[in-house]
């Protein structure tokens, strides 16, 4: 079968990467891909706003599966055009992928189906805001409606704060105007996050297992929010106690709710979880598989994803047989290698050296983000421009030989956290 992959990021690559290596696939295109999409599979020059020409591809090369990455194609309708068109394609169609493209939408799901998440309230106009915010006794966070490439979420420490992030959000629109029509405003949570990854289709739910990103872009959890900086998969804290609960408290009551409803949900369902003092709260669901956990998810997945992915577009998730979904026991850990300024103002076309002598590493796969090939040498082009990722016999071996990979490349700017996985190793 031949399969196509829609993004160009990390994510993307560790995709297109396990797909090659199913017995059943032929070929794999990326479109439009990275530096490292290109070895593994073929990159195909089409943008993901290019719905026609994508489905057109998709025909004319008989694509038996293809599989979105990013949310916007997902928000914005590529599932239905392709099924339209009788096409086979793995990700939520426009309404279900509201849970991610609206936080109206998720927060008033999440409160109609009972699921735990931070006391809210959604707003159209910023002095009733203003005013709700006066009269909290806990920090706010500002979350403006639609989405925002990730950076319409405010986390305020004062009334002021979050007085100013109205504004932002809801007058001088920084995030677009659609975006901001609409606000939710919540109570601000402590804890530590948990990403949670579950193929859903139908009523039926598969969790992947646990794993912890790294959001700030400075060591110890500092500096300015990013994509993420680095993965590690199992996550410690996500014991089978813990997981379990999130599948019934969390998992079920949305994914029953959204079939009842008759939006049903089909793809990969995300739910940010944060870890607090009165048990877990959902932060955000993505509709999508996350940036970068997928790619430790990708290094410990031993069977065939296609099985996987296919089961959730036959609505036959339910089916799996044991041996089709194997996890290598051993962790693994991604550090994402950012461009110098990241995720401020950064400068493209940086030549990167190394990438041979790191594939040389066993039990490494040195993930493409923001890469492409330029004259026979590959060059950054992104924000986040590689995920480097190993496994090893425990957390703490998994980190050391990441970053033993990490020593062999660079590129002008470069940087990276050195801490990923620690929160695992203190337990
Ligand atoms: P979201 O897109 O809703 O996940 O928000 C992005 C990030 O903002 C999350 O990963 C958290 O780090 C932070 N965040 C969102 N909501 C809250 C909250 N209620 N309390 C504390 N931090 C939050
Ligand atoms: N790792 C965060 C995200 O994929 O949204």
């Amino acid at each position: 079968m031949k399969v196509l992959v829609i993004g160009r990021g990390g994510r993307e690559h560790a995709i297109v990467w396990k797909l090659s290596q199913s017995p059943r696939v032929t070929k794999v295109y990326c479109a439009p891909g990275n530096a490292g999409t290109a070895i593994d599979g073929e990159n195909v020059n089409l943008d993901i706003t290019e719905f026609d020409k994508l489905v057109r591809f998709a025909k004319k090369e008989q694509i038996g599966l293809t599989v979105v990455g990013p949310e916007e194609p997902l928000t914005q309708g590529l599932v239905d055009a392709f099924q339209k068109e009788g096409l086979r394609i793995f990700g939520p169609n426009r309404s279900a992928a509201r849970i991610e493209g609206s936080k109206v939408f998720s927060k008033q799901l999440m409160r109609h189906a009972d699921v735990p998440t931070a006391e809210f309230k959604i707003f159209d106009h910023p002095e009733p805001a203003k005013y709700w915010v006066d009269t909290r006794e806990y920090p706010v966070v500002v979350k403006a409606d639609g989405l925002a490439a990730g950076k319409g979420v405010i986390v305020c420490n004062t009334g002021e704060e979050a007085k100013r992030a109205i504004d932002r959000v809801m007058i001088h629109e920084e995030f677009g105007g659609k975006a901001g029509r609409q606000i939710v405003i919540e109570k601000r949570l402590e804890g530590e996050e948990l990403s949670v990854l579950a193929l859903v289709s139908g009523r039926a739910i598969l969790p992947l297992p646990g794993s912890q990103d790294h959001k700030a872009a400075l060591d110890g959890d500092k500096g300015p929010n990013t994509g993420g900086m680095g993965a590690y998969c199992p996550a410690t804290k996500a014991t089978p106690e813990l997981m379990s609960k999130i599948e019934s408290e969390v998992f079920v009551p949305v994914v029953h709710g959204m079939k009842r409803a008759r939006y049903p949900f089909s793809g990969l369902m995300y739910a940010g979880i944060m870890l607090t003092n009165q048990g877990p709260r959902v932060l955000e669901f993505n509709a999508r598989f996350g940036d970068p956990e997928t790619q430790p998810l990708m290094i410990r997945l031993k069977s065939d994803l296609l099985d996987l992915l296919e089961a959730v577009v036959d609505e036959k998730l339910g089916d799996l047989t044991e041996d089709q979904v194997v996890w290598d026991p051993r962790p693994a850990v991604c550090v994402v290698m950012a461009a110098g300024g990241y995720p401020g103002k950064y400068e493209n076309g940086k030549p990167i050296a190394g990438l041979d002598e790191a594939a040389k590493l066993p039990d490494v796969k040195v993930f493409h983000a923001g890469t492409k090939r330029e004259d026979n040498r590959v060059v950054t082009d992104g924000g986040r421009v590689l995920g480097v990722t190993a496994l090893g016999d425990t957390l703490a071996d998994a980190r050391k030989r990441a970053y033993e990979a990490v020593a062999k490349i660079s590129f002008k700017g470069a940087h990276y956290r050195t801490d990923i996985g620690d929160k695992g190793l203190k337990g």
